[in-house]
């Protein structure tokens, strides 16, 4: 495993386990309990995928001590504000059984956010969480919020794959060295992009398949990766990635397929309703 050194000195592994549409249960505590045998140690959920208790529960029952690996969730979008946002902190701690996060964010950019933002502060400075951030930022929404807040964002967690790399986004992010997080850094199972001539070529050459190239590219070019699978060989699979490189060239092609545009759009017109609607985590 590689890591990536965040802006506060926190070592971050360059892979995690990505835990969204995993269902609360079995399925997901057996899926979490297979990442970390294969060797992941760093898994994200948020309150919104509805099975923090599940990855909490898989979590202790590996028997590891604390430290050995990260946690984060994400504070959903009913829970803006002071006072909502330190009862989502604690109701996320006790649905995952943990005294303390590693990473925390803001999952959407809507509603009170600023006082969200002074909330994670202040957790983090009581030593509640490691590492505070955001997600669903776009470069606009980014200028929007971050300047109303005292101290810079560690991630900010976005949708990114090689059709939407996401380069206006990191331009601004390098300037205040806030590192990128890629959620659905497959493209979402996308088979357009798994089947893409260039990448099947690439997977071809270095005897990969398609997923480990495209995660091998996204994490040469400085992102932290959070794959998700429900398939025992490709949540191992997945993790195989650190024994070959990309040359510059085949780096250049591969960015060279950037459209620029990604399936959720945080600006589009009634995107907080329809999140509203679709994830509620509480009356
Ligand atoms: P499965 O769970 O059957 O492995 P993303 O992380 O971008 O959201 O993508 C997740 C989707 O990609 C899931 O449908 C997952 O299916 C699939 N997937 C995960 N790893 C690979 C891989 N190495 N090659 C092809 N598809 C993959």
């Amino acid at each position: 495993m590689e890591y990536k050194v965040l802006s506060n000195g926190v070592q971050l592994p360059m892979m995690g386990y990505g835990t969204f549409q995993l269902r609360e249960g079995e399925e997901c505590r057996q899926c979490v309990a297979r990442a970390w045998e294969a060797g992941y140690c760093l898994f994200d959920t948020a309150a919104s995928y509805g099975n923090e208790k599940s990855v909490g529960a898989a979590l202790r029952d590996l028997g590891v001590p604390r430290e050995e690996y990260f946690v984060t969730t994400k504070l959903w979008v009913q829970d803006a504000g002071f006072d909502n946002t330190l009862r989502a902190f604690e109701r996320s701690l006790e649905n995952l059984g943990l005294d303390s996060l590693d990473l925390y964010l803001i999952h959407q950019p809507f509603g009170d956010v600023t006082d969200a933002w002074k909330v994670l502060e202040e957790a983090k400075a009581a030593g509640k969480i490691k590492s505070i951030g955001v997600s669903n930022m776009t470069p606009a929404i980014w200028k929007e919020f971050v300047l109303q807040f005292q101290t810079l964002p560690a991630v900010n967690q976005v949708e990114c794959n090689p059709f939407f790399q996401q380069r206006q986004l990191r331009e601004l992010l390098a300037e205040g060295d806030v590192k990128i997080e890629a959620y659905q850094p497959l493209g979402h199972g996308d088979n357009t992009l798994l089947s893409h001539p260039e990448i099947v070529k690439l997977a071809e050459k270095y005897g990969k398949n398609s997923g480990q190239i495209i995660l091998r590219f996204e994490v040469q070019d400085g992102l932290i990766v959070l794959p998700k699978s429900t398939n025992p060989e490709r949540i191992a699979g997945n993790l195989e990635i650190f024994d070959f490189a990309l040359s510059e060239a085949e780096m250049e092609t591969l960015r060279a397929l950037d459209t620029g545009k990604g399936h959720h759009d945080p600006e589009a017109p009634g995107v907080v309703e329809m999140l509203l609607q679709n994830f509620k985590v509480h009356d």
